[in-house]
């Protein structure tokens, strides 16, 4: 793999400028966002009322734990433009989530919301290893998912060639990465992954190809993938965190020269970590549910956002910005098995430890009896698809599973190709637990 750190004169220069000048900003854009907040939603100016706060009691950045959180039925319960603090007339692009349950989340952003959203997508595909002039091929989806266009706005301020792709049409992602060449690929990792199969069912070799950078994001993966799309594509394979309340892609990134966690974007976003249950913040460096504020958005300034994710803050390394530990999930995500707590990460990592198992991988949880049960559909790789090996995997994975994660799961090794593939954000997990009640 090339080595892609970006010069330090490239860098913006508060990505390496003192802890203090750091702070000092941050207290600034602190003040101005309680302000504009209160001052502009409704839903804001009762919360804090009732909660007994006003902006002006903010003195110091740690006064921000007096704040009331904001969670994500305040946003549903504002549907669809009630959290705006700008006249509609000024938001000049609205994204949504998917809404699987219930509405829709919906965000806006100002024309000065979506440069700074750039400015920071640029600085982490920068960190990534991307530069200017390079091929971008962007396979985040399109439309009011953030991924697609968020990675697209901010390629494009860094200066390079984005081909919009968005997700989807496999065999097509594989002719277009090897007629236009790129340098680096902005997807999600369970995506690449099967883009990767394509490569092979090509009879292309993946290692041949130009890509030297893939900005993986969107949901969690570990590092046990990270090593499988290395080695499969010889590139680098950085990670991308970020969510649509907060603003899209690029609320923290990882530096390619470091690959230690992510570097969370401190001058616009301003991370705190809770313990779930009591809300309290945790102590320096312990792990927890990540809690962000924003520093600098106009249409949509949010406060103490709940974002489910779990993970630890950490001292910066390659700049002075704090570092997020990659994600261990969300804690929607987890899985409480018989009073065990399981993430799909740990699974992951369990599945790519054995030999003759694909990457691609999908637990069902099940009502069985009067227990609650797990099944983890996995599928053979194509040198290991006999029954016997079949049956050998599903053994040795299940045994994994209960000697580190301490659940006993039963193993169903599928097919190549058995276990459906995403094209955006990987379904892990299938609640079938309503069925076996009865
Ligand atoms: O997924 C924004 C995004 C697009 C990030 C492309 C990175 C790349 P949402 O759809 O609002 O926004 O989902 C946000 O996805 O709270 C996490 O649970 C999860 N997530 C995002 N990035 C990561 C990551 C986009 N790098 C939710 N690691 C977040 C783990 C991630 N989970």
């Amino acid at each position: 793999m090339k080595d892609l750190t970006p010069n330090k004169a490239d860098l913006d220069p508060i990505e390496i400028a003192s802890r203090d000048e750091i702070a000092a900003l941050q207290l600034e854009r602190m003040k101005s966002t309680l302000a504009h907040a209160y001052n502009n939603v409704p839903f804001y100016k009762q919360k804090f009322d009732e909660a007994g706060v006003h902006p002006d009691d903010l003195k110091s950045l740690s006064d921000l734990s007096k704040f009331p959180f904001t969670v994500k039925t305040d946003l549903r319960d504002n549907y669809p433009f009630g959290m705006f603090a700008v006249p509609r007339e000024q938001v000049s692009r609205i994204h949504a989530s998917s809404g699987t349950t219930g509405k829709p989340t919906v965000v806006g952003y100002t024309k000065n919301d979506i440069e700074m959203w750039s400015s920071v997508v640029a600085r982490s595909l920068r960190a990534a290893g991307v530069r200017k002039g390079d091929i971008l091929h962007n396979a985040y989806g399109y439309g009011l998912f953030t991924g697609g266009l968020g990675a697209h706005y901010g390629a494009e301020a860094l200066g390079c060639s984005v081909v919009p792709i968005s997700g989807g049409m496999t065999s097509r992602q594989v002719q277009l990465i090897q007629d236009f060449q790129p340098h680096a690929i902005t997807v999600t990792p369970s995506y690449m992954l099967a883009i990767l199969d394509e490569f092979r069912k090509q009879g292309v070799d993946p290692r041949e190809s130009s890509l030297q950078v893939g900005i993986f994001g969107a949901e969690p993966w570990t590092n046990a993938t990270r090593l499988e799309v290395e080695q499969a594509f010889d590139m680098h394979a950085v990670d991308i965190y970020g969510l649509s309340e907060v603003i899209g892609p690029g609320v923290a990134n990882e530096c390619v020269e470091t690959k230690d966690g992510l570097h969370i974007w401190e001058d616009h976003f301003y991370p705190e970590i809770i313990n779930p249950e009591t809300g309290e913040l945790v102590e320096e460096g312990e792990e927890g549910e990540l809690v962000f504020t924003s520093l600098t958005k106009e249409a949509l300034p949010i406060i103490r956002y709940r974002t489910r994710d779990l993970t630890r803050l950490l001292p910066g390394t390659a700049r002075s910005m704090r570092r997020m530990e990659k994600i261990t999930g969300r804690s929607d995500d987890m899985i409480i098995l018989r009073g065990v707590n399981v993430f799909p990460t740990q699974v992951e990592v369990q599945v790519l430890a054995v030999e003759g198992l694909a990457p691609h991988f999908q637990i069902e949880l099940i009502h069985h009896g009067r227990m609650d049960g797990m099944i983890v559909h996995v599928e053979a790789t194509k040198d290991a698809a006999s029954d016997d090996a079949r049956a050998q995997s599903a053994k040795l994975l299940s045994k994994k599973i209960k000697d580190n994660i301490g659940v006993s799961a039963q193993v169903i090794t599928k097919e190549p190709g058995g276990v459906p593939r995403s094209q955006g954000k990987a379904v892990r997990v299938i609640d079938n637990r309503a069925e076996g009640q009865g």
